[in-house]
């Protein structure tokens, strides 16, 4: 095959505050690969097929953090890959990969970083479409079956509340919960979704943009578990409507990520945590991945199959419009699991 395009898409400066699709990153064209006579060195090469762009991205533009993206390098997440060629035993030609990547076509990959990369062969034999498992079947689905079980610690008939519950982890923690039993509260930002969350997730929801958030969580009941997306005065209303002993996961904080001056961030009610005796734990989706992996591999797409696991999906097809993709999520414009299709 003669050299083909590998685009990537750049990531160039850190932003002060909402990210300037202009000068922050840049879909660079330039490079050339062939796939088919590419040194190898004992690795093998990928085709990238769909990227996930999630909102913890923004925290990774901050120099210094944990996993920070690096000026002049392309962005990194997650994505679902097809294994062209293959000098290790450990992935063969035509396998299909979930894993941590650069934004690019094709990359060619080392075993050791393959490793570090958390690279699983996804077997699919429930047959669901690939871009699933970046969603529900993917991180943001670990993220909230993992919290929910070691964090949440839920028993049926409890109570629990999820901010951001039309999102993808939202949606999980709001069906799994449901699933074992539990009471569920969801808010969103808009109508449409809140009708999703009570028709298909068939979970009690409000707008919380159009509701008094104070009064819907008193409408529902006493809080067993919080599930926090949000921070911010979401996470202060769900602290003093907490039960005695109540569990709250701080999962995400959203609605702080793109506030720079950090006296408007931060919590008020933290002396309800005393006399209730309430937990407040955060979550680092990867420190469960040995514990939990198997399990939700053997579980979420099976549910996936049969319908018990209801997802949306918003899919963006071509590499160019990675950041236009991440302002929407940014922004709550998405309207489901925000995917990049590398390819019509
Ligand atoms: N702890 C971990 O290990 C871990 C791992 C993965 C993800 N996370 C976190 O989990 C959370 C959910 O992730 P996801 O992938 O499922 O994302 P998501 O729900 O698709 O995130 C986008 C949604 O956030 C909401 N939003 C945006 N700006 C907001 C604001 N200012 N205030 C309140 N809500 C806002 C919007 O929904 P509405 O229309 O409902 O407002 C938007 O659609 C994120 O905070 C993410 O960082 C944590």
């Amino acid at each position: 095959m003669a050299p083909v395009p590998n685009p990537r898409y750049l990531f160039l400066a850190s932003p002060a505050g909402w990210p300037d699709l202009s000068k922050d990153f840049q879909y660079d064209d330039s490079r050339t690969i062939d796939p088919d006579t590419v040194e190898l060195n004992g690795g093998f090469i990928t085709k990238t097929q769909f990227l996930s762009v999630d909102p913890y991205m923004r925290g990774r533009m901050n120099a210094g953090t944990f996993m920070a993206w690096q000026p002049g390098e392309p962005w990194t997440g997650f994505g679902i890959c097809e294994v062209l060629r293959s000098e290790t035993p450990e992935f063969q030609k035509g396998d299909t990969i979930y894993g941590h990547l650069p934004f690019e076509h094709y990359t060619v990959h080392c075993i050791e970083s393959a490793h570090a990369n958390m690279f699983r062969v996804i077997k699919n034999t429930e047959n669901i479409p690939l871009s699933v498992y970046l969603g529900v079947a993917g991180l943001p689905g670990k993220t909230g079956y993992y919290g929910l079980k070691a964090i949440g610690e839920p028993k049926a008939g409890e109570s629990i509340y999820v901010s951001t519950a039309a999102g993808v982890v939202g949606t999980v923690v709001c069906q799994i919960a449901k699933e074992w039993g539990l009471r569920v509260l969801g808010s969103t930002g808009s109508d449409e979704k809140v009708k999703f969350l009570q028709e298909d997730v068939g979970i009690d929801a409000f707008n919380y943009k159009t509701s008094c958030v104070d009064e819907a969580i008193k409408d529902f009941g006493g809080l067993d578990i919080y599930w926090d997306n949000v921070g911010a005065e979401m996470l202060d209303t769900a602290l003093i409507n907490m039960n005695h002993r109540g569990r709250i996961v701080i999962c995400g904080h959203i609605a702080e990520y793109n506030v720079p001056d950090e006296k408007k961030r931060g919590i008020k009610h933290t002396w309800e945590m005393v006399y209730k005796e309430i937990r407040m734990q955060g979550l680092y989706v990867f420190s469960y991945e040995e514990q939990y992996a198997d399990e939700f591999y053997a579980t979420v797409p099976k549910m996936v199959a049969e319908g018990k696991l209801k997802y949306t999906e918003d899919i963006t097809v071509g590499l160019e419009h990675a950041g236009e993709l991440l302002m929407s999520v940014l922004k709550g414009q998405n309207t489901g699991k925000a995917i990049l299709q590398m390819y019509p």
